[in-house]
């Protein structure tokens, strides 16, 4: 069976004090969303769902069927047509896309700024909080390499540290492991569940992977195909932290099954 990690620096149980579980992991409250494009298209309907502070929810749905727009809609990146999604004013959200969306003519440190520095975070500030999320994600020693001098999947975890510098209250993930081999994405999925777990934000994540979906989540919602809607709410009741020989178990094996049976139901409906 694959060894843990490489993250030391992730106890759950002693998370360091600037990255501490902070009671600030916003609740989101998704009211009777839609989305209908100026093209005409209706991505979402009428979605309602609420999201406890500290969550972490996949969504999972047929490609088309709005997941991107909602992520883009819980960040505010995108207005709905009806509905609201409250959360607080002064949360701070960051967002995770499928690739990596780094700066090539940046070095890593650099990339790993970006947000800080669109948020107004001073510069000595946003060196050490830049440096602290390499550690974690385990590229310390390539601060000063460029993004084409990294692995794909070096290039997700540098991706993944310029968002956790923003100490973000909520984390949107789009897609960001689908890039990655099926081996480098376990690892991945390893070190975002105890990144969650010690920075304690809410973790909205959207994929296709099931398995992924399961293993990372509280809950997993399942969408229908466009006009998006919520089919299904699957809990997850394991507890975290969750070992990667959890995914060779019976009772994994049939809540993946529950969600793919939910997906397929789309296409009776
Ligand atoms: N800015 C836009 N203007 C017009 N239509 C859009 C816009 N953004 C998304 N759409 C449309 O809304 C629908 C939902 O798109 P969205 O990107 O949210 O889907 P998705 O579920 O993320 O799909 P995928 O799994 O393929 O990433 C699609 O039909 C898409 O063409
Ligand atoms: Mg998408």
């Amino acid at each position: 069976m694959r060894k843990p990690p490489p993250l030391a620096a992730v106890d759950p149980a002693a998370p360091p004090p600037n990255l501490a579980k902070r009671p600030g992991a916003v609740p989101i409250a998704l009211q009777g969303l839609s989305k209908q494009f100026g093209t005409g298209v209706q991505a979402l309907d009428t979605i309602n769902f609420d999201i406890a502070g500290g969550e972490f929810i996949s969504i999972v749905g047929p490609s088309g069927c709005g997941k991107s727009t909602l992520l883009r809609i819980v960040a505010g990146l995108v207005e709905p047509t009806t509905g609201a999604c409250e959360r607080a004013r002064n949360a701070t959200a960051a967002f995770v896309f499928q690739d990596a969306a780094l700066l090539p003519w940046r070095t890593v440190s650099r990339n790993a700024e970006l947000l800080m520095e669109l948020e107004g975070v001073p510069a000595p500030e946003r060196g050490s909080r830049a440096a602290e999320a390499l550690k974690l994600v385990g590229l310390a020693g390539f601060e000063r390499s460029y993004p084409h001098q990294l692995s794909g999947g070096m290039r997700m975890r540098l991706s993944l540290a310029r968002a956790l510098a923003l100490r973000p209250d909520l984390m949107l993930l789009d897609e960001p492991l689908a890039a990655v081999d099926e081996l480098t994405r376990d690892v991945l999925q390893e070190e975002l569940s105890q990144l969650w777990q010690m920075a304690g934000f809410t973790a909205l994540l959207v994929t296709h992977n099931v398995h992924e979906a399961v293993y990372l989540s509280n809950r997993v919602v399942v969408m229908s195909a466009r006009p998006g809607r919520i089919l299904k709410v699957i809990q997850v009741p394991f507890p975290f932290p969750r070992s990667p020989e959890l995914r060779s178990t019976a009772a994994f094996a049939k809540l993946t099954g529950d969600v793919s049976a939910a997906l397929r139901q789309r296409d009776h409906i």
